[in-house]
């Protein structure tokens, strides 16, 4: 595989925990919702746009969870609610006594049993796809403080009347995740690349490049994997096609403005 090649790759969307990278504002936000965890508190609710790393934020913090047998992660909404139900279940008493007929008001039953003796955190990711009915019932579950939720949802206008909904009157505690500075695009794009020993191709990224990505990516994490990879895409090209037209100590503004065509961050 070409060298720029496997560049385009590292620029793939992913939440590997082993990919995570320790951003000024992401350290600060993975502080803040640690130390939200740590209160006595029945929801929190982190929310942001989509690309500005709230899956990543919520897998990192998984997966430093020191008891695994107090921290859970549903990565993906549960659409049934007798399963979604089973799987909280699961989290708190043992899998294999599970009632075959385990319905909410049981489960709730239950919850108010286990009060002041068990306390279980969990995460769940995309929570804007959890019908409403169903958000209510995780916020009346979460009133019997067995389970604390972290609600992490994607910031929309319409999911901003869900969240006013359910989460305004009782607001337990909103982190809000927002795209990077010119300084996070800086840190990611040098961190993200030296973290896969090219250095020299960090070296290449001058601070009006970066500059030029932030205004075209506005920070957002996953539009500056889009563009990186598009970059690398057109500088593959190039090395395979018109040698001569790419220098191996620069990167061109050029290229970068080309990205952000194909990309329709910008028009010809
Ligand atoms: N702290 C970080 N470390 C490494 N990659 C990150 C980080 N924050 C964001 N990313 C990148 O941005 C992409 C989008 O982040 P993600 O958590 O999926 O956003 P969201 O869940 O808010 O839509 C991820 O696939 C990852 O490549
Ligand atoms: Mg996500």
């Amino acid at each position: 595989m070409s060298r720029y090649r496997q560049l385009q790759n590292i620029f793939i969307d992913r939440i590997e925990v082993n990919q995570y990278i320790g951003l000024d504002t992401s350290i600060l936000f993975y502080n803040k919702l640690l130390e939200s965890i740590r209160k006595p508190l029945k929801m929190i609710l982190l929310y942001g746009r989509p690309g500005t790393g709230k899956s990543v934020l919520i897998n990192k913090i998984y997966h430093d969870a020191k008891d695994k047998r107090n921290v859970f992660l549903i990565s993906t909404p549960i659409q049934k609610e007798e399963e979604f139900i089973k799987k909280l279940y699961s989290f708190i008493l043992p899998e294999s006594t599970i009632p075959e007929d385990l319905t909410y008001n049981r489960f709730i039953d239950i919850c108010n049993a286990l009060k002041e003796k068990k306390h279980v955190t969990v995460l769940l990711d995309e929570a804007q796809l959890y019908p409403s009915g169903m958000m209510e019932k995780i916020r009346l579950i979460s009133d019997t403080r067995v389970i604390k939720f972290v609600v992490s949802l994607h910031k929309t206008e319409k999911e901003d009347l869900i969240a006013k909904e359910h989460f305004q009157s009782r607001i337990w505690e909103t982190i809000e995740l927002k795209n990077g500075t010119i300084h996070d695009t800086r840190m990611y794009i040098q961190k993200k690349l030296i973290h896969h020993n090219y250095f020299e191709i960090a070296n290449m990224f001058s601070n009006s490049n970066i500059r030029l990505i932030h205004r075209f990516t506005k920070g957002n994490y996953r539009e500056i994997n889009k563009l990186m990879f598009t970059l690398f895409e057109i500088y593959d090209y190039y090395e395979t096609n018109k040698p001569s037209k790419i220098s191996d100590t620069k990167i061109k503004n050029k290229y970068i403005e080309m990205s952000a065509l194909k990309l329709g961050y910008i028009h010809a």
